[in-house]
């Protein structure tokens, strides 16, 4: 958690002593130690290993509905001991003082909750076929008031230690949230409340299977969570596959850097403009990262010439849509965006290149990466000009709106960019005598194109 300011220690104090003071006052007595312990076993177990779906973003438990089940099933002094159970979760990585907030506010929630429970007219015990629905109503406030507890003491502890320049990764690993911003409550919030109505169902069931209902009903959850797990280390293995084609691309042609990362960016927007659905923008975001690949395939001493090419030259740097095939055709995520990669210098006049495709017959994804890689091209630093503005790159996409970029595409993009504006490159750190060594050309570029010597 690192060193904390002394407003945030004295929140995380209060919490804590609130929880404490709370449950001190009892009773104890006519506790039904049954559910405690086995519904606390399974906030172990939850609280052991959230699930985090992506780094440095949510993750989740399903402890919530254990805590809820026990609202019903032991009363608020119950369910907040079962809230305490949080404290012996064995996941690595919580400091001590993380761990005692986690669990001061977990018991605290439950306590408070159980309260509403009771003055909303709920039954403390095992819920039979008569208790339904009179019990939804007070299991529903219930629900909310547990939501409100956590996310309240939560976001109060992600402010309080926050940090300035990141996200708050120094916040404490609270309830199912690993240095998550506050942006993201709302998504939790209704998690947590979808995990409510489990606890419903546990208590429900108990009646009929016994301390078999947890089992019965979290099984699944843990099933399907792992499921999500699973999913979430697949797209992390994809990121760093293309991170890492990407940076390899950028090695190789220095003066292109950050360009995939900002034709993937400007792909993205035109593909929301013309309102693409969720997994194809995800496949044209990859293939705005990947277009260039086969320039790994190509001479470095081409690319980076500073004079004309020699016409095998030419032909060598207009394979690379070929080569990028060839290199990422195996990569089954990929899937659509191998069109665009294959054909992202394609023209709707049909004098572009490598198959001299025209109009439609040009896949939509090539015909969208085309306008996004010229516009950056255009609004890059070159060795051989200074970036254009963003008003003159888009006169240049206008000028060729018909003979080499698709009008449509075109015009979504300048919408996009009017309303989204768009972030420009740093200028280039190069010393200006390594500038000469760099490649003087841009094959993206329509307003400065491919200078091939005369051969005869
Ligand atoms: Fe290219």
């Amino acid at each position: 958690m690192g060193k904390l300011s002394r407003v945030a220690l004295l929140y995380i104090g209060v919490v804590a002593v609130a929880a404490a003071v709370l449950v001190a006052r009892g009773p104890f007595t006519g506790l039904s130690w049954q559910y405690i312990v086995v519904l606390g076993v399974l906030v172990i177990v939850s609280e052991s290993r959230a699930t985090q779906l992506r780094q440095g973003q949510l993750s989740w438990s399903p402890s919530s509905a254990a805590m809820l089940a026990s609202i019903v099933l032991a009363g608020p002094v119950g369910a907040a001991l079962v809230g305490a159970f949080t404290a012996l979760g064995l996941r690595r990585g919580p400091s001590p003082l993380q761990r005692a907030f986690n669990t001061s506010m977990h018991m605290l929630g439950a306590y408070l909750a159980g309260r509403a429970f009771l003055a909303l007219g709920g039954h403390v015990g095992l819920p039979d076929e008569k208790s339904f629905p009179a019990i939804i109503a007070p299991f529903a406030g219930a629900a909310l008031i547990h939501v409100a507890v956590n996310h309240g003491l939560l976001s109060g502890v992600l402010w309080l230690t926050r940090r300035p320049e990141r996200t708050p990764s120094g916040a404490p690993e609270g309830h199912r949230v690993q240095g998550v911003g506050v942006g993201l409550t709302g998504r939790l919030l209704l998690s947590d409340l979808g995990y409510a109505a489990y606890g419903l169902m546990i208590a429900a069931l108990w009646s009929v299977v016994g301390a078999f209902a947890p089992l019965l009903v979290l099984i699944p959850l843990f099933v399907a969570r792992w499921a999500v797990a699973q999913f979430a280390e697949q797209q992390k293995a994809y990121e760093a596959t293309v991170g890492a084609l990407c940076q390899a691309v950028e090695t190789k042609d220095f003066y292109t850097r950050g360009h995939s990362d900002r034709v993937s960016r400007g792909s993205v927007m035109i593909a929301r403009e013309i309102g693409m659905r969720g997994e194809r923008v995800e496949a044209i975001r990859y293939a705005g990262m990947l277009h260039d690949v086969g320039k790994l395939g190509v001479p470095t001493k081409v690319l980076q010439k500073t004079g004309k090419l020699t016409e095998e030259e030419y032909a060598a740097i207009q394979l690379h849509p070929m080569r990028g095939l060839d290199i990422v055709r195996e990569i089954g995520f990929l899937d659509e965006a191998l069109a665009g990669i294959m054909h992202h210098h394609e023209r709707i006049d049909g004098r572009g290149y490598p198959m001299g495709l025209a109009g439609d017959e040009i896949p939509e994804f090539a015909r969208v990466l085309a306008v996004a890689d010229a516009f950056d091209s255009m609004t890059s630093t070159r060795s051989y000009r200074g970036a254009r503005p963003v008003d003159e790159a888009i006169e240049e996409l206008r000028k060729w709106s018909g003979t080499q970029f698709d009008p449509a595409f075109v015009d979504a993009f300048v919408a996009a960019l009017k309303r989204e504006g768009w972030q420009r490159p740093e200028p280039s750190v190069l010393a200006a005598d390594d500038l000469a060594t760099i490649a003087a050309q841009d094959h993206d570029d329509p307003g400065a194109p491919l200078r091939v010597a005369d051969s005869r």
